[in-house]
């Protein structure tokens, strides 16, 4: 984290990020998200903040009770998957109105050219941009206002966020030009780890996506051990076996994804996980991958379904979470709203 403190040397370390409660959690949110989350909550002794962004959730249609519960899912998610409400600040989005506060400042800041460059506007709005929601389209500045209403510093996400993390830095950067300011720190991206980008196990150039119609191309965090070791068996993969070095990964989507997989939930380098498995056939690693994957999903999905027996617990911790939020960003959204010129901030 050195080199990132120093160019946001003004601002105290903040770790700050969000997942959509917009359907099941996969490995991919696992991996690329959460249990990085976890480690960044366990390195201190910085303030970690971590939110289930319900406002982005519905910039694509959401059926109310569906988002309701897939809401608390997700909570019960980080919980299990070891965010600890004691060390980690953890709450939904639309409880902390100082988010759609700052949002709205950044829509007169941030440019309608930088928003259509996206490219997650391009794939989601499709063909049809004018029948899209406005919030899509504005989707990042939401996000950029998620992050710099605490001051973050550092956003530990996958590799699907880093345009809009740049984005967000542009925001800030832009802000603090036109208002001739140094008020919001330039946010570095943490894109860290073997397993940043986990794609599909049906097609080894798409990434693994709670949105994608095949159920059989991800690893929900709540399959069973069966399940998961039935797509793994089934995983695309090519005739060849396993290298003993990463290069021999090159041009091989698929056996490449497998072996991240398995670096990823192992916590090694995938230098070390080939110097084991180098030579070996498909038959054999997939059942390897297919017990460590449950050996460490198990006890998540387990403890997720414990914890959504107990709702008011989880309505609970959210709400608490939320108070220990605002009390960080209300101040800081009063200091734009003065640094902007509004009458009574
Ligand atoms: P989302 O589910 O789109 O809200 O994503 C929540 C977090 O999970 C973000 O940090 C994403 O970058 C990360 N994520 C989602 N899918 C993947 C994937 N297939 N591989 C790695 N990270 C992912
Ligand atoms: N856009 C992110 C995603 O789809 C979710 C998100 C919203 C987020 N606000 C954020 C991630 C702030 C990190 C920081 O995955």
């Amino acid at each position: 984290m050195n080199e990132a403190v120093q160019t946001s040397s003004t601002f105290t370390p903040r770790v700050f990020s969000g997942i959509q409660p917009s359907g099941g959690l996969t490995l991919g949110n696992y991996l690329g998200a959460m249990k990085r989350f976890v480690d960044m909550q366990e390195a201190g002794p910085h303030e970690t903040v971590f939110c289930m962004v319900d406002l982005h959730a519905i910039t694509v249609w959401q059926d109310p009770a569906k988002l309701q519960r897939a809401t608390r899912e997700l909570c019960a998610g980080f919980i299990a998957a070891g965010i600890d409400p004691k060390k980690s600040i953890l709450f939904n989005q639309s409880a902390v109105a100082e988010h759609t506060q700052l949002a709205w400042i950044f829509n007169c800041v941030a440019r309608m050219g930088w928003m259509q460059r996206m490219t997650q506007w391009k794939d989601k709005a499709g063909k049809n941009q004018q029948n899209a929601s406005l919030g899509l389209l504005a989707y990042p500045a939401l996000m950029a206002a998620d992050i710099l209403v605490y001051h973050a510093t550092h956003v530990p996400v996958g590799e699907d966020q880093k345009q809009h993390l740049e984005l967000t830095r542009d925001v800030a950067i832009k802000f603090n030009h036109d208002y001739d300011v140094d008020f919001f720190p330039v946010t570095e991206p943490v894109i860290e780890g073997a397993a940043t980008r986990v794609m599909s196990l049906r097609d080894g150039s798409k990434k693994m996506s709670k949105s994608d119609p095949s159920d059989a191309s991800r690893i929900n965090m709540t399959d069973d051990a069966d399940t998961i070791a039935k797509k793994i068996r089934k995983a695309k993969t090519d005739p060849e076996g396993l290298p003993s070095e990463a290069k021999g990964l090159e041009d091989r989507p698929e056996a490449r994804n497998l072996v991240n997989i398995y670096a990823g939930l192992s916590e090694q380098s995938v230098e070390q996980v080939l110097a084991d498995v180098g030579g070996k056939q498909f038959s054999e690693f997939k059942p390897m991958l297919s017990e460590l994957a449950v050996e460490k999903l198990a006890p998540i999905s387990t403890e997720m379904a414990r914890l959504m027996q107990d709702q008011a617990e989880i309505d609970k911790i959210l709400a608490l979470g939320a108070g220990q939020a605002r009390e960080i960003a209300a101040p800081i959204l009063k200091k734009t709203y003065e640094i902007v010129g509004m009458v009574g901030a």
